[in-house]
């Protein structure tokens, strides 16, 4: 039996909140569903945050609604209380939390200190938990920080540790910029697994400095069983100077796939996801593989 890992496409968020054209409600629900007809079923849908902040995301409320009951994987990124009470009252099963390794990332992002974020993290979860709601934590700005520059790993795993002892449903290790290498990677990984099992870590890398796929290989061989990767490698932070798009899900489930690995997704239907991404966007198509992939799989019908 090949062994699973979970590919969660953040593009519909992490993706969608760095283009310069804005989408309709329409359009986003068009391409979430394109992701589900592709076996993708987690996915981050959208985030509830300050609409001066990142106007993209306008109107995640009714692109949740539109959703709900359909997946407890789909996922919508929280900053704060406000955006908790906001994703849970239209029906939010799972919430994703941002977390800081450095300060001046977090002023940037939500104009808080680092230990502040954790704190109101920590007040989320515990809400969360009474109200039966799963909590994704990401760590973000894990290896290098544009601001405060490169990041201690000890503060990153101290802090994944904290917040695994406090329940989370998963935590993501995030190089937001792109600027890990594969011996650092393995490092914090082999770190983080040895103590806590992998069942509850993510990767989450960029490809800013070609080296997404590498750290990815990397993670997997630390025993990291779960990335998050985006559609066309649309992405980036619109916070954080210098990052480009997140590793692209097609690259990283065809890499997967090459290893017998099985993320249960399909790799026709990504094509037709990822060309709609391009289309909806205008953006540029991220990633390499999808050049070569294309004709090979129309050539040979393989999923
Ligand atoms: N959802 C929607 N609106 C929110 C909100 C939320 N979660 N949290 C705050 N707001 C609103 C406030 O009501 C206020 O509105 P008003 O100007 O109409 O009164 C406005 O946003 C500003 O709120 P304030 O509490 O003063 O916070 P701020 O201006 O310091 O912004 C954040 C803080 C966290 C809301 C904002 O920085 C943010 O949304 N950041 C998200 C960044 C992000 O998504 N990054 C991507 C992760 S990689
Ligand atoms: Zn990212």
């Amino acid at each position: 039996m090949p062994q699973e890992i979970i590919i969660n496409d953040v593009g519909p968020r992490d993706g969608l909140q760095n283009q310069s054209k804005i989408l309709s409600i329409e359009q986003r629900l068009q391409l979430i569903r394109a992701l589900v007809e592709a076996n993708v079923d987690h996915i981050e849908v959208g985030s509830f945050v300050s609409p001066k902040a990142v106007p993209a995301m306008v109107g995640t409320d009714a692109v949740l609604q539109s959703l709900v009951g359909e997946s407890e994987n789909f996922s919508v990124l929280i900053p704060n209380q406000r955006g908790y009470e906001l994703a849970t009252k239209v029906g939010a099963k799972t919430v994703a939390m941002v977390l800081y390794a450095s300060d001046g990332m977090a002023v940037k992002n939500v104009g808080m200190a680092k230990l502040q974020v954790e704190q109101a993290a920590e007040a989320i979860l515990q809400q969360a938990e009474a109200d039966r709601v799963k909590v994704i934590v990401t760590i973000s700005v894990a290896f290098e920080c544009p601001f405060d520059g490169p990041t201690d790993p000890t503060i990153v795993f101290e802090t994944a540790n904290k917040f695994l002892d406090l329940g989370v449903e998963n935590l993501v290790i995030a190089d937001t910029i792109g600027a890990a290498n594969p011996a650092q990677v393995s490092e914090l990984m082999t770190r983080l697994v040895s103590r806590n099992g992998a069942a509850r870590l993510t990767g989450h890398f960029h490809d800013t400095r070609a080296l997404g796929m590498a750290n990815v290989y990397a993670a997997v061989e630390a025993g990291i069983r779960r990335f998050d990767a985006s559609i066309s490698g649309l992405g980036g932070c619109p916070f954080a100077p210098g990052a480009s798009g997140n590793v692209a899900t097609e690259d990283i489930v065809m890499l997967l796939h090459s290893m017998g690995f099985d993320t249960g997704i399909n790799l026709h239907q990504l094509m037709v996801a990822s060309d709609l991404a391009e289309s909806l966007t205008g953006a540029a198509p991220g990633g390499r593989s999808k050049a070569w992939l294309k004709p090979y799989l129309l050539e040979n019908s393989v999923a």
